[in-house]
């Protein structure tokens, strides 16, 4: 039987192409702050209409084979989360198959799992119970969480992003699971859905899906605390993680979320906060538990209680979610990808708390444990392998002229069959690949910049991205 199953290797792509949040404020007409400070977003990634959520998929897998000289024979699992619909029938991971068929591995099990940005933490949990079960044939598992996130014009907007994460999972993992400590909730809610198949937006009630968001989470923590008492035999509080991970569709959503967990702390024990926190929180210990998700009065509050946790247990998992935004299924594993980034070296020894919300809606809380890591699956080479800071630096940012018009292009395409791209790729790096053309079967045909020769004995992948 596998031992300390989790996350071998990961890497990140998102698309070259951003727009500023404070362009698009402006732009938008706005007021000044309410993007970047009200929302708490920097950037926003978006794919033009070379890249979509397969291109993305191919690029992010061939990266990974490739830079932990992984040989495509050796995987023999491969799940997709994503919500970005293309075909209602055809999976993602179907069109990944090209990269693993041209190797000769035809023998790998799994599909795509949607309901919403839940759909990469359903992928992870089937592959790792994949390789705890006894159809494990020993070779690795990997998941690929997908997404463009892209809205009509109107408050949402901003909310968007782009970008694909790729997860190899597998046994003696850097990052394991302590699947005991697991909590979720799921109920029927209309907070965030996408009815109308002819188009790519969503049909969203923002303030609905904050409050069944924040919900979830109430109830997500309940069950992770109560089966912490169960195994251990003391109450679980904030103190008994190091860090804090959100699905982060954008970021005052997360201080708002820590904030709840302190306030969650404080009502169950409230010797377990500072006596600073207690002090604030006392005057909402008799608030109804309705009442408490409409009070801006606890909202304000609870945020300046937590800050110096945030900024400690929170604050180094945001960089990519503000960067690039909303990933959907992706949004998660790039707070993860961001404290790798920004912690690697001391995270031996450190519990993770990580908070999986799909609207509709279906929620996780779990946990998960880290160590360095044998080489190439260590913690600091998954950070020089993501290489995120490059990856943000060189990006190009444009107007939000140029943005809207780019979702103006896909809106059209969307669905849409017989047309060939641009093929303009002269933002993209080498090794990544690209839409083509939509033949008249609606078909579609990617490449790779610069070509790609797969070593299909060591997995090395020349010419990579
Ligand atoms: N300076 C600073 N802050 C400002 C300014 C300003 N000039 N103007 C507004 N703000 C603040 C507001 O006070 C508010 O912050 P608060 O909640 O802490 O008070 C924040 O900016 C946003 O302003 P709102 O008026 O609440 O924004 P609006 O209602 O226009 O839209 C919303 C926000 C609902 C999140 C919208 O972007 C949306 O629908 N997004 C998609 C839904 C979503 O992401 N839901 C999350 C879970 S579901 C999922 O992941 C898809």
């Amino acid at each position: 039987m596998a031992k300390n199953v989790g996350i071998l290797a990961i890497d990140i792509y998102f698309p070259p192409a951003c727009v500023q949040q404070v362009a698009l404020e402006s732009y938008d007409g706005a007021s000044k702050g309410k993007y970047t400070i009200g929302l708490g977003q920097d950037c926003m990634a978006f794919c033009t209409e070379v890249e979509d959520v397969i291109s993305m998929s191919l690029t992010v897998i061939t990266s990974l084979l490739e830079k932990y000289k992984i040989d495509p024979k050796q995987i023999g699992r491969l799940e997709v989360g994503s919500e970005t619909v293309i075909d209602k029938s055809k999976s993602i991971k179907t069109f990944l198959m090209q990269i693993f068929e041209k190797c000769g591995n035809t023998d790998i099990e799994g599909v795509d799992s949607t309901n919403a940005c839940y759909g990469g933490t359903a992928a992870l949990f089937n592959c790792v119970n994949w390789v705890e079960s006894s159809s494990w044939d020993g070779r690795y598992g990997l998941v690929v969480c997908t997404d463009s996130a892209v809205y009509a014009e109107g408050p949402a907007r901003p909310t968007g992003g782009a970008g694909a994460i790729a997860l190899l999972v597998g046994p003696d993992a850097p990052i394991t699971f302590e699947s005991k400590f697991r909590g979720s909730h799921m109920t029927h809610a209309y907070d965030f859905y996408k009815p109308n198949l002819a188009s790519e937006y969503p049909v969203v009630d923002g303030k609905l899906s904050q409050t069944c968001y924040l919900m979830a989470l109430d109830s997500c923590y309940k069950y992770l605390c109560s089966k912490y008492e169960k195994s251990e035999g003391k109450q679980f509080s904030i103190s008994d993680a190091d860090y804090f991970l959100f699905h982060s569709p954008y970021n005052k959503l997360v201080q708002k979320s820590f904030a709840r967990l302190l306030y969650n702390d404080f009502l169950r024990n409230a010797s377990s906060v500072d006596e600073a926190a207690k002090e604030k929180l006392g005057p909402f210990s008799t608030l109804s538990s309705d009442d408490s998700y409409q009070s801006r009065d606890l909202e304000k509050v609870s945020q300046q209680a937590a800050k110096p946790l945030y900024d400690a247990k929170v604050q180094p998992t945001t960089l990519i979610p503000k960067q690039i935004g909303n990933t959907y299924t992706a949004s998660l594993y790039s707070a993860l990808a961001s404290l790798i980034n920004s912690k690697h070296t001391e995270l031996a020894g450190k519990r993770v708390i990580l908070f999986s919300y799909g609207s509709g809606l279906t929620a996780t809380m779990f946990s998960l444990k880290l160590n360095e890591g044998q080489k190439p699956f260590s913690l600091s080479n998954i950070s020089s392998v993501m290489n995120v800071e490059a990856k943000l630096k060189s990006r190009t940012e444009f107007p939000p002229e140029k943005f809207v018009e780019v979702l103006k292009l896909n809106e059209h395409r969307y669905g849409a069959k017989d047309f060939v791209t641009s093929k303009d790729i002269s933002l993209l790096a080498p090794g990544t690949y690209y839409l083509t053309e939509v033949d008249s079967m609606y078909r579609r045909f990617y490449a790779q910049k610069d070509g790609e020769k797969t070593n299909c004995e060591n997995g090395s992948v020349t010419n990579g991205y």
